[in-house]
């Protein structure tokens, strides 16, 4: 092969390679497993939902100012539903290691309960919050988390 065509060879390797990286996730309803729909929102996503719905690790993880701003978020969208630690009411306990749905122990599959809701009283949040906020929140009750360590799937994932 010649060299110039092998050069292209090897960009166009490097260019599948990072559109496979770049490509987001699949995020699935908790409860109709059609994909989420994240056309036509009326906001704009930032750096940490990008990188979010391409690794499934919420970036707001362990950073304590946005932990702060998670919790005050909480208390305004969850808390009459879910207690104001989180620790059950008309909702269930989101601070302890039982999930009616297991995979809300990772962070993408929480997510897509948050956005996507659940059955009953547990609405879509799709456009009542920002993606972003959906995050924000995600980091508040992952601090408070009571639990097994070893169930903590979203430390591994
Ligand atoms: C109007 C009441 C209500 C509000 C507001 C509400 N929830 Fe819920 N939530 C529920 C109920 C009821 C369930 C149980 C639904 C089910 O089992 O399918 C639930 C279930 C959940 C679950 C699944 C828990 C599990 O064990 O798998 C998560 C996660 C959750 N809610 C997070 C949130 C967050 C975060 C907010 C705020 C953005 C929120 N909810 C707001 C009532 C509410």
């Amino acid at each position: 092969m010649r060299k110039r065509n092998k050069l292209v060879l090897v960009a166009a390797l490097l260019a599948a390679t990072v559109s496979v990286f770049a490509d987001d996730l699949i995020f699935r309803g908790t409860i109709s497993g059609e994909m989420l729909d994240f056309k036509g929102l009326n906001e704009t996503e930032t750096d940490a939902v990008k990188k979010f719905k391409q690794t499934g690790v919420n970036p707001y993880n362990g950073n304590a100012e946005v932990i702060k701003k998670g919790e005050s978020l909480f208390s305004t969208a969850c808390s009459g539903c879910h207690g104001h630690l989180a620790e059950g009411k008309l909702g269930p306990a989101l601070s302890d290691d039982y999930w009616t749905y297991p995979k809300n122990a990772t962070d993408k599959g929480l997510f897509e309960t948050i956005f996507g809701g659940a059955e009953g009283m547990m609405g879509p949040q799709r456009g009542r919050l920002t993606q972003d906020e959906m995050l924000q929140i995600m980091s508040w009750v992952r601090s408070i988390y009571q639990g097994d360590p070893d169930k903590a799937k979203w430390l591994n994932n």
